[in-house]
């Protein structure tokens, strides 16, 4: 959860941009300077649990237990680190000209089983037609999955996901529409703030690094959610003629 702050919702689009540039780089050095003591920590931690397991040791059950809890938050630690860099390392992307709808695919593909188990339906409408962008693949498909990671997390009990593409008069977009939990006002307000989330294991990283991406490759992201209706983000690329 993140702390609360109440003047959140008085500063302007700049500060708040100026705030997420400071903060990725503070973020960089800092995961630099955690992530090796963590990884000591964590492969020490691995090879004392092997050690116990083959130990004679009558308390080494539950020794083994404490260990593995601390292996578990290692491994948390270190998501959150990656998560950090994901945030701070967005400049000198190098792009490609690509179809968005191929992106979108490769993402869908990879959460049709967890779609499937979680009985959300997934539905595209893939403008076949649609014009290549500029886009660097592996950040654009981290932006998308952390779209599609929101709405099936919106839709416990099932329920549909939407994703459409189609080309608009100044290049392309992608509608996500999910029929999950929606947002209210506060969170509708400061989702793309860092550390914001509702959710007890979020970073609240996600849409804020979904957001700098997209706005990486000269794009913007709009929301529209209602409370137990659903969910639609709206996001829009240049095509290239128009970049830069
Ligand atoms: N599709 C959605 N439906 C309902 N609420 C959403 C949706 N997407 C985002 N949210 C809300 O916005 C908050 C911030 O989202 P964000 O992805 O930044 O962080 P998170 O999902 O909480 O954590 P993380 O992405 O790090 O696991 C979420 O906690 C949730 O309350
Ligand atoms: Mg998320």
């Amino acid at each position: 959860m993140s702390p609360d702050r109440t003047t959140a919702t008085d500063v302007s689009d700049d500060d708040m941009r100026r705030q997420y540039h400071e903060l990725a780089e503070l973020a960089g050095s800092l995961a630099h300077e955690i992530k090796n003591p963590l990884s000591v920590i964590h492969m020490n931690t691995d090879l004392l649990c092997e050690e116990l397991e083959e130990s004679q040791w009558p308390g080494k059950r539950r020794a083994i237990a404490k260990v593995d809890m601390i292996r578990q938050q290692c491994h948390r630690m270190e998501n959150l680190l990656s998560d950090f860099l994901r945030f701070a390392r967005m400049q000198d992307m190098e792009m490609t000209v690509a179809s968005l709808n191929d992106q979108i695919s490769v993402v869908l593909n990879f959460y049709q089983a967890q779609a499937d188990k979680l009985n959300v339906r997934l539905e595209r409408y893939l403008d076949p037609n649609l014009p290549h962008i500029r886009l660097n693949s592996s950040a654009l498909q981290a932006a998308l999955i952390n779209l599609v990671k929101n709405a099936l997390e919106a839709m416990p009990n099932g329920g549909e996901l939407i994703v459409q593409t189609y080309s608009t008069p100044t290049g392309v977009a992608l509608d996500m529409i999910d029929t999950g939990c929606g947002m209210d006002e506060t969170t509708a307000m400061r989702m793309f703030e860092p550390f914001y989330s509702t959710k007890t294991e979020g970073s609240g990283l996600g849409l804020p690094t979904t957001r700098k991406i997209i706005e990486a490759h000269g794009g913007r992201i709009n929301v529209q959610s209602e409370v137990e209706r659903g969910t639609k983000f709206v996001i829009e690329f240049p095509t290239p003629k128009r970049i830069g």
